[in-house]
């Protein structure tokens, strides 16, 4: 018997069996007017999306769900999400494993990346989010490998139905942290689940490939890098962990 997901008061669930991508149903949702906490669900994504106009593989057995937020803020708070739903990934990971996230929005189990997270927004023209959509996928029940990736897959386990119920729980649970406190406690929540400083990690941007140590994320979200030229931040690229 299918257990229908419980999701936190207020939210609401648009269950779907098939869908090109929940990020563009939840999109066109949000453009109608449905409110904060509205949560597509689809068994299977025809036309799933990764970041970097990558495709995410999208069978029946893994999660993939897009949640409708309206955080009324301007577009750099908006990006701080992306944060906010990597620890709400990283919190519905059983105990026992180890749980790591990556910047920008990855969240590793035993080393293997078991989540993609496509924060997409919708800006007005005084720069303010009008909403949120955010598209996460977990592995449940089987861990894609992604030759791009220099990390294998990983998978939770358990139930599609528990995962989302436990994530939509632990989302509302960061954006209430969030809203009260602030991205300082997100970026600290972040940090003590990162990797430890120091480590040397690869950062893809476009073309170019910088190596350096991980030294933190700022307030605004940016990747410190130590790089034998002296100390860069990075806003946008791909940390890639040290291949050798
Ligand atoms: C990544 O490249 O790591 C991000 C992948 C995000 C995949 C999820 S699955 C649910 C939602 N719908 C999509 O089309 N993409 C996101």
């Amino acid at each position: 018997m299918t257990i229908a997901p419980v999701l936190p008061d207020g939210w609401r669930l648009v269950a779907l069996q098939t869908v090109g991508s929940t990020n563009d149903e939840a999109a066109r949702l949000a453009e109608e007017g449905a409110a904060e906490g509205t949560v597509v669900w689809a068994r299977e994504q025809t036309g799933g999306r990764g970041r970097r106009g990558r495709h995410w593989a999208s069978p029946v057995g893994n999660l993939y769900s897009s949640t409708i937020l309206r955080p009324a803020c301007s577009a750099p708070r908006a990006a701080e999400l992306g944060f906010v739903a990597a620890l709400a990934v990283a919190d519905i990971v059983p105990e026992g494993r180890e749980v790591r996230v990556k910047w920008p929005n990855d969240v590793l189990v035993d080393g293997g990346k078991v989540a993609g997270i496509l924060p997409e927004s919708s800006i007005d023209q005084d720069g303010r989010a009008e909403h949120v959509v955010l598209g996460i996928g977990v592995n449940v029940g089987f861990a894609p490998q992604l030759p791009e990736m220099r990390y294998p897959g990983a998978a939770l386990g358990g139930t599609v139905e528990a995962a989302l119920e436990k994530l939509a729980a632990a989302l509302a649970g960061w954006m209430t942290r969030w809203r009260h406190d602030g991205f300082e406690a997100i970026r600290s929540a972040w940090l003590a689940k990162a990797g430890p400083l120091g480590m040397d990690v690869d950062v893809k941007l476009g073309e170019e490939l910088v190596r350096g140590r991980f030294a933190g994320m700022d307030r605004d979200g940016a990747l410190l890098l130590d790089t034998p030229a002296g100390p860069r931040k990075i806003v946008a690229g791909e940390l890639l962990g040290r291949a050798a």
